[in-house]
């Protein structure tokens, strides 16, 4: 039997919208209730937990931070429960809070598909985790609260050296960066790629990844303010998509193109990327960031990508000698092929050949603040969010210049005491 230690209940300072009582265990990875069983780690005091509910499809507003009550908390056989310590946000869930994310099960829901933390309890069956084993948990949602309850072989053991907020920002980007390019792409010495979002977490990925190949040219686009770190970072040729025809940009260096394009916009970014590709070449498409642009659902933007989506004749591919792939980590259902990356990813953590770059980290009640960052193409790297509730006077732990750190915090601030008194007048009503 297992004492589990509980977090005190949350301080005013939190200001949890409301308190919910389950009698079910705190979601895994399919977010479904899960059955009572008869489990060793059962623990008679409730157990409560800070939560980021989706509560609807729009703006920052949707996510609301609760706190959920269990009455009894049970394990299932092959279970184990994470305290957890740090999370990753993912475009996914920008896309999700707009509603455009099709794995995210319907509001209310908590988001997050990847995170860090320390096993609190094992359940019957477990023989590979312990309590107190620091590990990485890749789920498909359900990540963004204090605990979770997931299958143990959706945890994975953390090196020594690495910190909470690292171990969360490796799996979506790493694992698809990877098996993109060696999987896929099948990236070589000498070959050439360009890579769309070059500054972001699966951006940042690919590059480190590509380091691992000898003599890789890497075109990367970004936002210019971001080209000198992506440059340190491996980018032979940054690109500033925002000012400037990246085709032509492309091809004024290497005229005749590029072995390998990663597509994470769609539209008529894809048409583009296929046009970029020598002979041999090979396109993979996974993700469609042209459908936003800002904080609420654009449905101009959606029709617009949706009317120039690639349309493939396979004919076509024979004639140019061409690839096309797509990569969908959340319809990966193989879990040992997963596993098998994370185990290449560790060890090249420990060999230094990759390290995630961490971009800022946000407390859970300013999930809002780290959700804004990304939509303004602020971030270099990975957004964390922090489970501990913020501290008073704590300023965010984040790389952006001191200026723009000072105006970030007191906008938050004003911010939030808008959002809450909007909570309050919307109770009210
Ligand atoms: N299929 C999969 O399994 C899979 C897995 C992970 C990620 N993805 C996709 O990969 C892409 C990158 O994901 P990520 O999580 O690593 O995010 P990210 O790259 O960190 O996203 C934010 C950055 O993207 C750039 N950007 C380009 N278009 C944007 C837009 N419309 N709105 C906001 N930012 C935009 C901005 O930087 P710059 O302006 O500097 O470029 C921004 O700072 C996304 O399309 C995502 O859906 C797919």
């Amino acid at each position: 039997t297992f004492r589990l230690t509980f977090q005190p209940a949350p301080t005013q300072q939190q200001q949890p919208e409301q308190e919910k009582v389950l009698d079910e265990a705190p979601p895994a990875a399919s977010g479904a209730p899960k059955e009572s069983g008869s489990s060793p780690a059962a623990e008679e005091k409730p157990l409560s937990y800070r939560s980021l509910v989706l509560t609807g499809y729009g703006g920052y507003d949707k996510i609301k931070l609760q706190v959920k009550t269990h009455n009894k908390l049970q394990l299932k056989a092959g279970e184990v429960l994470v305290r957890v310590k740090a999370c990753g946000l993912n475009f996914a869930e920008l896309l999700g809070r707009q509603g455009l994310y099709e794995r995210l099960p319907p509001p209310p829901v908590t988001m997050g598909m990847e995170g860090s933390g320390v096993i609190e309890a094992v359940g019957d069956n477990v023989e590979d985790r312990k309590v107190g084993d620091r590990v990485i948990v890749l789920i498909r949602c359900g990540m963004w609260q204090e605990v979770v309850v997931v299958s143990a072989d959706q945890t994975f053991l953390m090196p020594e050296q690495m910190s909470f907020e690292e171990g969360a920002a490796i799996p979506v980007n790493y694992i698809s960066a990877y098996m993109m390019l060696f999987d896929m792409a099948n990236v070589r010495p000498g070959k050439s790629i360009l890579i769309h979002m070059a500054a972001g977490g699966v951006g940042i990925a690919a590059t480190q990844l590509c380091q691992t190949v000898q003599d890789v040219t890497v075109f990367g686009t970004a936002s210019a303010s971001k080209h000198e770190t992506i440059a340190q970072g491996g980018v032979t040729h940054p690109i500033d998509y925002r000012t400037k025809d990246y085709v032509e940009e492309v091809r004024k260096i290497s005229p005749n193109g590029v072995d390998i394009v990663l597509d994470p916009l769609s539209g008529s970014d894809t048409q583009k990327g296929f046009n970029l590709l020598k002979p041999m070449g090979t396109l993979i498409v996974f993700g469609a960031a042209n459908v936003v642009t800002g904080q609420r659902r654009n449905l101009l933007a959606m029709a617009k990508t949706w009317y120039n989506q690639f349309t493939l004749n396979t004919l076509k591919l024979m004639q140019t000698n061409k690839a096309v792939g797509g990569f969908h980590l959340g319809h990966l259902t193989d879990q040992q092929l997963i596993t098998k990356t994370m185990e290449k990813l560790m060890e090249l953590y420990k060999q230094g050949k990759i390290k995630p770059c961490i971009d800022s980290c946000y407390h859970f009640e300013e999930v809002a603040d780290a959700m804004r960052r990304m939509h303004e193409r602020k971030n270099i790297g990975k957004v964390i969010l922090l489970p501990e509730p913020k501290k008073k006077e704590e300023e965010p732990k984040s790389n952006a210049e001191p200026g723009e750190k000072v105006e970030k915090t007191e906008s938050a601030a004003n911010k939030k005491k808008e959002e809450a008194t909007e909570e309050v007048k919307a109770e009210k009503d």
